[in-house]
């Protein structure tokens, strides 16, 4: 009696283990569907870690993306999974599966007895890159280079807006030289 309630325990937390693990038929994330389709991970901020934030406050003087008529100044604060963290910073790559978010707020301001200081507004939108080692999708557009490409705007299960990743994303990571991620502002990697 004992051992059948022990082994319907241990059935029972195998079940469930794989299911909040998220596992699909690919096995590969659960923000990914046997498609290539690329889901948002709406748990990220409070259990990944943060690894560090750009403020953009206006337009580039000059460069790439200089000649956008519209500066689109925020917060970029950039997370990725504990686990993939910890990967990288032993091996120097993104494990499969690595999930890389950055979410865009905008810049608010407030005066504070610390100064006239600028704080996290609302987001504006979210753009997430999945660690693809295997090649899994050819000819599935919002995959190449070793990733998939996502951007989700601030909608109740908005879908991923990118079509194709060499026309929405690929131009301005190219120049990326680390496996087309901007380290540089990312102390934790450095
Ligand atoms: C206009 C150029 C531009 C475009 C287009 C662009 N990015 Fe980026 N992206 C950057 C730059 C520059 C950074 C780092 C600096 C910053 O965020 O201010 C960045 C950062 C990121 C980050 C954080 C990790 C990193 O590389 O540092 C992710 C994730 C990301 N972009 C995904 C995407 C996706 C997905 C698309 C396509 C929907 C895309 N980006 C389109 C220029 C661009």
């Amino acid at each position: 009696m004992m051992r059948t309630a022990i082994m319907l325990s241990v059935l029972v937390a195998l079940f469930c283990g794989s299911a909040s693990a998220g596992q699909n038929s690919a096995g590969f994330s659960p923000y990914v569907d046997a498609k290539g389709n690329i889901s948002f991970p709406t748990d990220f901020r409070s259990t990944w870690v943060h690894l560090g934030t750009w403020v953009a406050t206006s337009k580039p003087q000059a460069g790439m993306g200089a000649e956008q008529a519209a500066p689109v100044p925020g917060f970029h604060d950039v997370y990725t999974q504990t686990s993939s963290l910890r990967i990288y910073k032993k091996s120097g790559t993104w494990p499969d599966g690595s999930v890389i978010v950055m979410e865009v707020r905008a810049l608010a301001w407030d005066d504070l007895a610390t100064g006239h200081v600028m704080m996290e507004g609302d987001p504006l939108q979210w753009f997430m890159m999945v660690k693809d080692n295997k090649g899994r999708f050819p000819g599935n557009p919002i995959w190449g280079n070793g990733w998939g490409w996502a951007m989700f705007k601030p909608a109740a299960a908005a879908p991923n807006t990118v079509k194709d990743f060499k026309q929405d994303c690929f131009g301005c990571h190219e120049p990326a030289s680390n496996d087309f991620i901007y380290r540089q502002g990312y102390p934790v990697l450095n």
